[in-house]
């Protein structure tokens, strides 16, 4: 018999996750995909992580509800403040969750010099602690919470000038300490890789983890018998609790998907069904 193919079920803080949800579509164009993007709420990353485990709660509840069997945060920031209580939450549930790559950067850098760009609720969390106390024996870290950057990239400014001056302040103190890896530990900033790279130079490699999330998405598919075995690609689902119309025309630039976006009006307590 085939195995039935089941939605997963993909969210973030806003517009973010379509960097992880792209891998997966690229990998796995065959499994059906349900994304919601909580940008009435974004940014994530300046709140406390007592509020964003509570979001996290309800978009997955919301996203059980229609139909996803598997669940990836594809929010660095909500990982840190949830993954843990999810797991404990749901425990039928799989969930794939994400934390900054610090591990294949330690091992990847030559100069033992590696910068990490993420939120500070990111930096703050336990998870990103023990990787960083676990994975980076004799490899210095330098952090930088780049304020501002998710909202530019929620805006669609990619190359504007003040996205461009928020990572030369990041990164080029950085570069003066002789980093040659930096790790995207936030799902927006793949969308900045281009401008990122023309700050760094070509030399410094910069490490995207949504590859990786994808292949263990497939894994967790795998094991319980729900990979998708269809022939044509899949649908795509999109919802968000902001503006439908933002949401969609950053689909197109961000994904060069054109799809429909159903909005879910959200006071931040229950999401209705
Ligand atoms: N994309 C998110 C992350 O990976 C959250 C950014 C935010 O909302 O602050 O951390």
């Amino acid at each position: 018999m085939k195995p039935t193919a089941v939605p997963v079920g993909v969210f973030d803080s806003g517009v973010g996750g379509l960097s992880v949800l792209q891998a997966i579509r690229s990998l796995l164009p065959a499994q059906p995909l349900l994304y919601f993007g909580d940008q009435a709420h974004v940014p994530y990353g300046p709140r406390s992580l007592e509020e964003v485990r509570a979001f996290s709660e309800e978009i997955t509840r919301f996203l059980l509800r229609r139909g996803a069997r598997l669940i990836v945060v594809a929010c660095n920031t909500a990982s840190a403040a949830a993954l843990q209580h999810l797991r404990q939450v749901f425990p039928d549930v799989p969930f794939v969750g994400m934390e900054p790559a610090v591990k294949p950067a330690a091992e990847r850098s030559q100069t033992h010099r590696v910068g990490v760009l993420a939120t500070p609720a990111t930096f703050q969390g336990a998870l990103y602690a023990s990787v960083v106390e676990r994975f980076t024996h004799g490899t210095t870290i330098f952090q930088d919470t780049c304020p501002g950057l998710v909202q530019e990239i929620e805006g669609g400014r990619l190359d504007g000038e003040e996205t461009r001056r928020i990572l030369e302040q990041a990164l080029l103190p950085m570069l003066e300490n002789h980093i040659d890896t930096v790790v995207l530990g936030c799902t927006h900033y793949p969308f900045v890789i281009p401008l990122i790279q023309e700050i760094v130079g070509e030399f410094i490699q910069v490490i995207d983890p949504a590859p990786a999330i994808a292949r263990q998405t497939r894994r967790l598919l795998e094991q319980n018998g729900w990979l998708s075995q269809a022939e044509s690609p899949a649908r795509m689902q999109f919802f968000t609790s902001g503006n439908p119309q933002f949401f969609s025309d950053l689909l197109l630039q961000l994904i060069g998907e054109s799809k429909p976006v159903e909005q879910v009006v959200w006071d931040g307590l229950s999401l209705p069904d």
